[in-house]
């Protein structure tokens, strides 16, 4: 079997085999982007795209803003589909969690015929470029389809994770004014009907919603004029759909994601500039060619589906698997039954789930070759070197590169990891910027720090090209969330550093926001959830560490009147179900007396966070009720 992989003086490397497969295999690549980003970027552009018009000008910087191709024109589903046509390629593999039920496999052909057809719903009902269109559904064929027959037509896609609450929902739809939702019955989920359409029912009641087109996941259909069937539109409509012509600078999707204040942010990405980063990243990270079937396994309710599970291989004419139901479902051997079968070649995937796995046991690993697989990489928290020793032997048998992603939704697509075919693969440490991106570390005053030192991860101009281009019709959030701290660098909120090397390991978030399982949590936003609750009087939320999940939320809750009770517990638990989702439960509730405030009304929650970790509290001085510290540790020590 090919081993792609090969250890020189303690670290992994390529292997001959992996050199001579990789579309970049030289390290002169990072200096060479250097001399010139724009330019380099200018060429990948050209060459990895297929353009309208040329743009006028590669990069215009006023700052906080910057765009990218400015002038130029494309069609995004274009690059994605109509260039592979002719070529009889299996563009989607969908896998439904039922065993029973059997694959569906789409070629490019027939994605391009289902995409051009539910295009033409869109504009039927009136959906214009620049339109927001709302998009509640879980990993079927159809969100695929719905997602790219909105760049065919120009309208701008926002899509809410299956998961979020129907508040959760509304909010998003009420921030994007969106007029139609295209949402599904349900999904399949532990062997379990998870139903959507009823959630959204919910959510759409007072809201610009005028239309909702429901795929029938279970065999119902609904009927009326405001409600309509994705199956029986797509059937009347025809078949080719003209492709907008698009300006590179305009808007092609928001998606929204937890700051540090309560509200999540709609982020928004570009066309031209997304599109070439979403185009080089998969290619060179994955060492994607047009045989290549990648299994990204994130969801389409994150960037990591939106760039690595839908866009980026379809970009690259590769093969993308997707997967309806849960890891475990039926038993643990499910995910890696699906790459043997299936043949995959590029797996991707969370720290938190080969946790999870290593927790099962080696036995359900034990049955599978994985002799398909070439690159394995992960993303979404930094990865611990047993889970990266685990992924590594018994998924990737000890032939495979691990790459470690580090990226965010405000950037698009990856911008910190090791390239394939030029490595080296080290345990915990996510690599160098991608060429022709550039990140350094500074101190609190924006200054440089020394190699090796930690500090504030920030970017450098000139700014990728699928970086954000604001957050949706807000300035002020745009500027105080990434440009307030340090003015002419982009402030990533991660905490890093910089060997001599130029390899980059990533600490941790440097805000008050959390990774739970992979997802992006604010405390704010989890306290305002509790907060909502008459019932509550105030609540503070810290995150802790936790072995499987990296980290869970735990909430302090202050009653108004109420005596503690398990049945409260449960209610405010329900209740965070109700304003987010399950995903953001905490996962623990302490009744206390009183928060640890500082003369100025500031919770203290980094004194919380030591008391649950079992560390002494600094800073009790600052305090003005000190008092309340002993409480608190009295009421973690009981429970
Ligand atoms: C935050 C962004 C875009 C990928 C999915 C998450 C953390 C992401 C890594 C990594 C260490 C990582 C950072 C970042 N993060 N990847 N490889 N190593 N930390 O996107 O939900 O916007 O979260 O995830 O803290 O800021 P996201």
């Amino acid at each position: 079997m090919t081993k792609y992989i090969t250890k020189k003086s303690g670290k992994y490397w390529p292997s001959k085999e992996m050199k001579k497969i990789a579309w970049v295999n030289d390290d002169k690549i990072y200096k060479q982007a250097d001399k010139n980003p724009v330019k380099f970027w200018e060429k990948l552009a050209k060459e990895g795209l297929v353009w309208k018009k040329q743009w006028d000008k590669a990069y215009v910087e006023k700052l906080p803003y910057f765009q990218w191709f400015k002038g130029g024109k494309l069609n995004f589903c274009v690059n994605c589909l109509d260039r592979h046509l002719g070529k009889d390629k299996t563009a989607l593999i969908w896998i439904p969690e039922p065993v029973k039920e059997k694959p569906v496999k789409l070629s490019y052909g027939e994605l391009h015929e289902k995409v051009c057809k539910f295009a033409n719903v869109l504009k039927k009902l009136g959906v214009k470029k620049k339109d927001v269109v709302a998009i509640y559904l879980p990993m079927i064929p159809e969100t695929l389809i719905t997602m790219l027959a909105c760049t065919r037509i120009g309208a701008i896609h926002s899509v809410v994770f299956s998961a979020f609450s129907s508040d959760a929902l509304k909010a998003r739809i009420q921030d994007g004014k969106a007029k139609v939702l295209i949402t599904s019955e349900g999904y399949y989920r532990r062997g379990k009907k998870e139903l959507l359409l009823k959630k959204a029912k919910k959510a759409v009641t007072g809201t610009s919603v005028k239309k909702i087109i429901v795929v029938s996941r279970f065999g119902k259909k609904v009927s009326g004029t405001k409600y309509l069937d994705f199956q029986k539109e797509l059937e009347k409509a025809d078949s080719y759909c003209k492709p907008e012509i698009i300006n590179s600078e305009d808007t092609m999707f928001i998606l929204y994601t937890s700051g540090t204040t309560g509200k999540p942010k709609g982020i928004v990405h570009d066309t031209g500039g997304y599109a070439t980063q979403a185009y080089w990243t998969a290619k060179w990270n994955f060492n994607l060619h047009e045989n290549d079937i990648m299994w990204c396994t994130a969801d389409v309710g994150w960037i990591t589906g939106h760039t690595y599970a839908f866009y980026g291989p379809l970009l690259n004419g590769a093969t993308t698997l997707i997967f309806e139901g849960s890891p475990d479902f039926p038993n643990p051997g499910r995910w890696w039954d699906i790459i043997d079968k299936n043949k995959v070649t590029v797996f991707y995937t969370a720290p938190t789930a080969i946790r999870m796995f290593m927790k099962f046991g080696d036995r359900w690993v034990k049955k599978y070759k994985f002799s398909s697989l070439k690159i394995l990489g992960t993303v979404g928290e930094p990865i611990d070197e047993d889970a990266w020793d685990w992924y590594f032997k018994k998924i990737g048998k000890s032939r495979c590169p691990i790459i470690d992603t580090w990226w965010q939704t405000e950037t698009g697509g990856t911008l910190i990891n090791a390239l394939p075919g030029i490595g080296p693969f080290i345990p915990t440490v996510a690599g160098k910027c991608f060429p022709g991106t550039k990140h350094i570390v500074v101190d609190k005053n924006g200054k440089k720090v020394k190699t090796g030192k930690t500090g504030n991860l920030v970017q450098c101009s000139p700014f990728a090209p699928g970086m954000l281009h604001g957050v949706y019709k807000n300035h002020k959030k745009y500027i105080e969330t990434y440009w307030k701290r340090f003015k002419k660098y982009y402030d990533t909120s991660d905490g890093a550093y910089i060997d001599k090397q130029n390899q980059i390991r990533i600490t941790g978030r440097t805000d008050d926001v959390m990774k739970v399982a992979g997802h992006r949590l604010a405390t704010a936003e989890l306290e305002n959830a509790i907060n909502e609750s008459k019932i509550v009087s105030e609540s503070a939320v810290v995150p802790v560490p936790h072995k499987i999940k990296g980290e869970v939320p735990i909430a302090f809750i202050v009653l108004k009147k109420h005596n503690p009770s398990e049945a409260l517990e449960k209610q405010l638990k329900k209740q965070v179900d109700k304003s987010i989702g399950p995903t953001a439960r905490p996962s623990k509730i302490y009744f206390v007396k009183q928060l640890p405030k500082t003369r100025s009304g500031k919770i203290m929650r980094r004194i919380l966070k030591a008391l649950l970790v079992g560390e002494e509290p600094k800073g009790l001085m600052t305090l003005v009720n000190p008092k309340s510290v002993e409480e608190i540790k009295e009421i973690i020590s009981k429970k």
